[in-house]
This record gives C-alpha cells, sequence and structure tokens, in this order.
C-alpha cells in the first residue's frame, strides 16, 4: 500500500517555504522523494516574520499565523501542480509551521494556521509538532531524529546527519540504529549569523553567495575563541536553539567585537568570522559531545550544504571523518526536513509516535502534532 502526502518546512533562516511531495510504500516505511519546491518569502513577508519573533503586537501575530496558513497553502498548490497530483490523491499535508519563539523547555511556538491549509487543500492536516514533547518536558527539538534513523542511517555502520539551515543541528545514529543511543542536538549557529551579518553589509542581499565573501575575508580567530565560550557550547545534550541566541542582535555583537579587536577590519572578515564560528561550534560541539572513534560518514543538508566555502571549511575542521552530501547519497539536500516532517505526519497519523527522548529530553516516547480534518 503506497500513500502520498506533503510535508512543509519553514526553518530559521526565513528564505521561504519548502514543499515537498512524498510517496510512503509499507509499514517501515520506504519513502520516494516525487516533487520539492521552496517559495521564497518575498522581502514584507520576511520583514513581518522578523517583527513578530524580535517583539511583534498580539495584532501581528494572529495576523501572521493566518497570512502563514495561506502561504503554506500557496505552496502545498504550487507543488500540486508541478507534479500534476490531485489533492485527492493525497493523504494529508504534514506542516512544521514557522517557528516565532523557541525557549526549551519552556515554549515553542510555530505559526501557520492549519485551518487555512485545510480549507484551501481539503485535506487533513498534522501541525504542531513540538508542543507535546515540550509538555512531556523535552526541547521540543530537534524532531528530524527519528527520520534521520529510520531513513537515512547507514546499515551496520555509525553516520552522523548534520543540517545546516539557520541553525545547525546534528544526529548521530549508533552503528545498531537503537533509538537509545542515539545523540542529536543544536550545534549553534548555521548560516543565520552569517546571513545577518551579510545583510548588515549590503541590505539587498539575503546571504553570502556560494561563500564569495566569506573566501575574500580572513577570520578573527580570537574573536571565534572567545565567542565559543559561551555557556550553550558547555551545555551538554539534549540542547536546542533558534534565533533568540543566536539571530541579528547576536551577528550584531559579532560585527561588533571583531571591529573592536581589529580596525581594519573589512567586510569580508566580519563574514569570515561569521562563517568560522559556525564552523568551530560545529567542529567543537563533535569533539565534545559525539564519541569521537565513531563519527563515521558526516552526511551534510541544508542551505549550508551549497555553500563550498563552507563545505571546505568543514572538511578541514574535522580531520579524519568523510563528509558527505546528502545530496549526494539520498535525494536532494533541502528538501530533508519537509521530507521528515512528513514522515512524523505519517507516524501521527497512524498514532504513533514521533520524537526520540534521548536527543529533547522528553520523559517518554509521544504521537507528536495535531490533526485538523479535512
Ligand atoms: N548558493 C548558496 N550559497 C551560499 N549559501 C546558500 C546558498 N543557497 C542557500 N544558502 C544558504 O542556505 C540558507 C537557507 O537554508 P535552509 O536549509 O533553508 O535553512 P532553514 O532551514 O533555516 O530555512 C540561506 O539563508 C543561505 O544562507
Ligand atoms: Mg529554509
Amino acid at each position: 500500500m503506497s500513500q502520498l502526502a506533503i510535508g512543509l518546512m519553514s526553518g530559521t533562516s526565513l528564505d521561504g517555504v519548502d514543499a515537498a511531495l512524498v510517496r510512503f510504500t509499507g509499514d517501515r516505511p520506504d519513502v520516494e522523494l516525487v516533487g520539492f519546491l521552496t517559495v521564497p518569502y518575498d522581502a514584507e513577508d520576511e520583514a513581518r516574520i522578523r517583527e513578530v519573533t524580535t517583539g511583534g503586537t498580539t495584532r501581528d501575530c494572529a495576523l501572521l499565523h493566518v497570512e502563514l496558513g495561506r502561504l503554506f497553502a500557496a505552496a502545498a498548490a504550487a507543488l500540486l501542480e508541478r507534479t500534476h497530483t490531485r489533492a485527492r490523491d493525497v493523504a494529508f499535508v504534514a506542516s512544521h509551521g514557522q517557528t516565532v519563539w523557541h525557549e526549551p523547555p519552556r515554549a515553542s511556538l510555530q505559526l501557520g494556521d492549519p485551518a487555512v491549509v485545510a480549507e484551501r487543500i481539503g485535506v487533513p492536516v498534522v501541525s504542531d509538532f513540538r508542543s507535546r514533547d515540550v509538555a512531556a518536558g523535552g526541547q521540543g527539538a530537534p524532531l528530524v531524529p527519528l527520520a534521520d534513523a529510520v531513513l537515512f542511517a547507514a546499515d551496520g555502520r555509525p553516520r552522523t546527519l548534520l543540517n545546516i539551515g539557520g541553525i545547525a543541528n546534528v544526529t548521530w545514529v549508533p552503528r545498531d540504529g537503537d533509538l537509545d543511543g542515539v545523540i542529536a542536538f543544536d550545534t549553534g549557529p548555521g548560516v543565520a549569523v552569517v546571513d545577518a551579518v551579510v545583510r548588515s553589509c549590503d541590505r539587498d542581499v539575503r546571504f553570502d553567495r556560494d561563500g564569495a565573501r566569506a573566501a575574500r575575508g580572513t577570520a578573527d580567530r580570537t574573536v571565534v575563541q572567545r565567542l565559543l565560550q559561551a555557556p550553550y557550547f558547555d551545555r551538554r545534550p539534549p540542547k536546542s536553539t533558534g534565533r533568540e541566541r543566536f539571530g541579528d542582535a547576536y551577528a550584531a555583537d559579532l560585527a561588533r567585537v571583531v571591529r573592536a579587536s581589529r580596525t581594519q577590519a573589512s567586510d569580508d572578515d566580519i563574514v569570515a568570522t561569521a562563517l568560522a564560528l559556525t564552523i568551530e561550534s560545529i567542529a567543537d560541539q563533535f569533539r565534545r559531545w559525539l564519541p569521537s572513534d565513531e563519527i563515521g560518514q558526516v552526511v551534510i543538508s541544508g542551505g549550508g550544504a551549497r555553500n563550498p566555502t563552507l563545505v571546505d571549511a568543514l572538511r578541514d575542521a574535522l580531520p579524519g571523518c568523510t563528509v558527505t552530501l546528502f545530496s549526494d547519497l539520498f535525494f536532494d539536500g533541502d528538501a530533508k526536513e519537509a521530507v521528515s516532517f512528513a514522515f512524523l505526519g505519517w507516524l501521527t497519523m497512524r498514532g504513533r509516535v514521533g520524537n526520540v527522548p534521548a536527543a529533547t529530553g522528553a520523559a517518554g516516547r509521544r504521537v507528536l502534532g495535531r490533526i485538523t480534518p479535512a
């Protein structure tokens, strides 16, 4: 028996909505990516999200909830059109939503009204995946580890899956694939700080395309080492973070500190320093919290994997590890999180648990999310 579903994801980079059409076959299940697209946010939508994440009003929040519901529905509709698929052939939509506040273990809030998606697409919508894990004392994040362990692990060998979005998160799957042995957490900044630094240099640019600026600049290693002293890096997993810690204000501080330590620092040097922080924090967190002789293959996905300067620097920072692109093993790495949430939706629709307590710190395994009927 096979079933089609749509996974919708919008991450901390605020770059746009990722939509994946996924076919599930069997009970394990086998997962096939049928189609994928990203609908970029326009400048106005992005500004509205940014405003709510940094202290908008209740009204801003309510209006954004509905507006994001429309944008998510539009992304799902565009995907159906692109793949020549009828909505009635889709079993459900799994929608992660847009995180606007993540303060574990107290609260994690995603916006994007599932009622709007259900109304416009006409299929059941699974949403709000994080809150049940938080209610059970967990971080509500990361939630991709179950997908990593079930769908993307290596047979009989350990594997480390590293997704570099706005925030970077890692899942280490032991050789036997045992969920209790999984180690997963957010390592810290992915590309959010680099993006913010690049924007502060040039308002019209959203990110450092192909890592060109970082490659031209010289990182301030002293500043990077100092930033790595922050308590977050010292904290033992389970742990997760977001724009609340590594957002625009953090990036502005980083730029200030670099300029204070080296008065002739160029904009490119600041971008290079932000990128070095991403790389060094990942390497540092691997050394501290992963079993060093069993890291195995490091498989990278997310927008950061599209930045060759980042990928090269990561290879240098992880000597002895093989760094492989997720896209070379499976499918477009930008679709990985949308596919993973489609999988979590598939589990919820069957009443099956979706969290990994070893990763989130929750008191136990839980069925995640809520279902909005068609
Ligand atoms: N060609 C590229 N060169 C450099 N960086 C890129 C490129 N394409 C995408 N990115 C980076 O990827 C980010 C988006 O990654 P994504 O995985 O969608 O993150 P999130 O899950 O946080 O939304 C962009 O903000 C940008 O920093
Ligand atoms: Mg994104």
